[in-house]
Order: structure tokens, then C-alpha cells, then sequence
């Protein structure tokens, strides 16, 4: 499979995507990166066992000295503690401030990486190796880079751009479908925001990216990765247009919230805070119901929950208005209008508290 790119036009800090099976074990995948005396792998124990001696191998005609730092793995582990490992091995193997950073794992590794790599020395090169779909077509790509607080999630962190990624599709093949699923729903997103032809083709192909097929994951990889570098390149620190790529989030975040982080999975809880989000729109007048009905099918083909946890509306209400996107405590929603654009506004509470009435069970 020829390596397909993707460009993220940042001006200093752009950067390549590159995407394609064995990107892990290619020698073309890892050349002119940074020079450093040391680089140093982070993992977890559930990806290493995989991954890590095929990194460390393509890794060896690149730096003299690979250090390996494996985290716990979870997101209960995304947190001071874990970070404080990283910093460890950094500073007890006297990593100087050009030691590069590998990421190689999922959106909790790649997060907690990209902030360690943005705290240590006041900034030093990381690379991300996603090996997740979610990931691969979102996480990985843009810099936003976190630990999570009791209080809330990704709370604490920075914006700060790695030097590359690199998706290496057959990573994909051992992810369990649970994940696998998850991912689909930040696939799914990047339709109704943006793009209606990729949604038809995600429809067209749901059951080929369910069978992990290696032509259609490259395909919904790619795409997502462009629509996401199109973002990013107008709005990189989310002052406006990035907010878009939260569709479905703030009814998910409060469902993550309200059962308690890792009850579902964060993919699950966006795929159904889509649907929330899209019956908001259609009460609202923004779109029709045949929409509506469209994106849930797709979402429960896909192998999501399309009804949500009965939390009761105020619940959600309280979760939602903790997000990120509140302002003053007003909750901003990201709605559909029309199939294709995304608008960021808000909504009364009594119309809020129908959807969620509406569209959940216990
Ligand atoms: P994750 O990192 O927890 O990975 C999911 C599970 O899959 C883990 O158990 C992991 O060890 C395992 N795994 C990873 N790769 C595997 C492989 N190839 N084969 C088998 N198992 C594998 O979860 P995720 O869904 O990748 O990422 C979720 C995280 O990403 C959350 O913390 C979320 O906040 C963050 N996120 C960040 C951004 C961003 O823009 N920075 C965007 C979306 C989500
Ligand atoms: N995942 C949302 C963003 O990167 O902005």
C-alpha cells in the first residue's frame, strides 16, 4: 500500500500525516526527524507486548539510545502520576532538551505524551504513533495534548504540535471491536460538520470498516485527517471554527460525567451525544427529521448506543455546563444547520431537557 499524506499548514509548526499498513516496521516512515543523542518511547502495557520492538528497531539507525517509559494502561491512568513517570525516566537517564518523544498508542498515551513533551525543558520534539482508529482520525492530529483532574477531564494541558504522525493502519487489526467502534463515531462526526459526500461513503462502506478492511480504513483515515487539518489550519487554538469537532461531545461529555469516567467508552458517549445533538438541531428547526433519523441509523450500524443512559435532564444539564465550550455557565451546543455545517450555540434548558427525555432509557 503506497503511504498516502496528509498536510497540517500551521506555518512553523505544519506538519505531515503520514498513513498506511506497515508504517512501523518502514524505514522511509521515521527519516528526517529531529537529531537527537536520545529518543524515548511512551507506551502502555496493553500496546508495547505489540508494538514496541518493531518502533525500537526502526527507531535504532536513528538514535543511539532509545528509552522506553510504559505507562498502566486507561484513562483512569491519564493523569500527575503518570506524567511524573515520563518526567522520571527523562530525567534520570539525563535526557537533554532535544531528546525526541514517541507516542506510541492510543489518544491517552498520545495526550499525556504531547504534554510531557511540551512541559519537559520547555519543549521538546514529540512524534505521535496513534494506534487506535479514534487516534488515528482525531486525537493524534491538531496538538491539543492533556492530563485529566479529578474534577474534570483534560483539564490541565497545552497546544502543542508534533513533528509527525504516523498511522500505521495494521495496528488497527488487534484493536478490540469495542474500540474499534469508538473510533467510527469521530469517522462518523466528520460528516454532518463538514462533509455530506463522506458521509454517503461512510454509509456506503460501514460494513467493509467493521471488517477492518485495509482500503476503506485508509480511505476513512485520510479523509477525516483532511477535514480535521482543515480545521485546525484556520482555528489552532479553538478560538472559533475548531469548536466543530466537539458535534456530539457535550452531550457525551455529560453522559462519560454522569456514569462515571470509562462506564462508556468516549467514542460511545460521542456517538450518541450525536444523535442528542442532532434531535437539539431538529427541534430547533435546523434540519429534518429524516436527517436525524439518517445519522442514528448510521451510528447504531456502526455498533453504537444510540439511546443514552437516563441520568435525568438535570444531570446532564449540571454535567454540560462544566464543559470546556461554557460560557459564563450558558452551555454552547455544536448543531447541525444544514446537513453539512456546523454552528456553535446554545439552547433553552426546557428544550435541551426534551432530547434528552426523548432520547434516553434506564
Ligand atoms: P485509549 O488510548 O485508552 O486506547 C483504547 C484501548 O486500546 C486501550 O486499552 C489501549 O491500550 C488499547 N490499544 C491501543 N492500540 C491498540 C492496538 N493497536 N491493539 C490493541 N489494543 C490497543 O483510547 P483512545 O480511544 O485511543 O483515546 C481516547 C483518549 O483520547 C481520551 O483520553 C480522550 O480524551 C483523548 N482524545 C483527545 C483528543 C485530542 O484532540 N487530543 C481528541 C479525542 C480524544
Ligand atoms: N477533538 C477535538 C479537537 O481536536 O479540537
Amino acid at each position: 500500500m503506497t503511504t498516502q499524506t496528509v498536510h497540517i499548514d500551521l506555518g512553523e509548526r505544519s506538519y505531515e500525516i503520514a498513513i498506511a499498513s506497515g508504517l512501523l516496521d518502514s524505514a522511509a516512515a521515521w527519516q528526517g526527524l529531529p537529531k537527537a543523542g536520545a529518543a524515548l518511547i511512551v507506551t502502555n502495557d496493553t500496546v508495547a507486548p505489540l508494538y514496541l520492538a518493531h518502533l525500537q528497531h526502526s527507531l535504532a539507525t536513528h538514535y543511539p539510545v532509545i528509552h522506553v517509559c510504559s505507562l498502566p494502561d486507561g484513562e483512569s491512568y491519564k493523569t500527575w502520576d503518570s506524567l511524573n513517570l515520563i518526567f522520571d525516566e527523562l530525567l534520570g537517564k539525563a535526557c537533554d532538551r532535544k531528546t525526541v518523544l514517541f507516542a506510541l498508542g492510543g489518544g491517552v498515551i498520545g495526550d499525556i505524551t504531547g504534554f510531557a513533551a511540551a512541559c519537559y525543558m520547555r519543549g521538546v520534539p514529540f512524534v505521535q504513533v496513534p494506534t487506535t482508529l479514534l487516534s488515528q482520525v482525531d486525537s493524534s492530529v491538531g496538538g491539543k495534548t492533556a492530563i485529566n483532574h479529578p474534577i474534570g477531564k483534560n483539564m490541565i494541558g497545552a497546544f502543542y504540535q508534533p513533528e509527525r504522525v504516523v498511522c500505521d493502519l495494521a495496528t488497527l487489526q488487534t484493536l478490540p471491536p469495542r474500540e474499534l467502534s469508538a473510533g467510527l463515531a469521530e469517522v462518523i462526526k466528520y460528516g454532518p460538520i463538514a462533509d455530506m459526500a463522506f458521509l454517503d461513503w461512510i454509509e456506503q462502506h460501514v460494513h467493509e470498516l467493521l471488517a477492518r478492511d485495509p482500503q476503506a480504513l485508509a480511505y476513512a483515515v485520510k479523509r477525516s485527517c483532511e477535514i480535521k487539518a482543515w480545521v485546525v489550519g484556520q482555528d489552532e487554538r479553538e478560538s472559533g471554527i475548531r469548536a466543530i469537532l466537539n458535534f456530539g461531545h457535550t452531550f457525551g461529555h455529560a453522559i462519560e460525567a454522569g456514569l462515571g469516567f470509562g462506564v462508556w467508552l468516549h467514542g460511545e458517549a460521542v456517538g450518541c451525544g450525536m444523535v442528542m445533538a442532532a434531535h437539539l438541531s431538529q427541534r430547533l428547526g435546523l434540519v429534518d427529521m429524516s436527517f436525524v433519523d439518517r445519522l442514528t441509523a448510521l451510528i447504531a450500524k456502526a455498533g453504537l448506543p444510540v439511546t443514552g443512559p437516563d441520568l435525568g435532564a438535570d444531570v446532564y444539564l449540571h454535567h454540560m455546563r462544566v464543559d470546556k465550550k461554557a460560557e459564563a455557565g450558558d452551555i454552547r451546543f455544536v448543531l447541525i444547520d444544514p446537513p453539512g455545517k456546523a454552528v456553535v450555540r446554545g439552547a433553552p434548558d426546557a428544550l435541551v431537557a426534551e432530547v434528552v427525555q426523548a432520547c434516553c432509557r434506564a
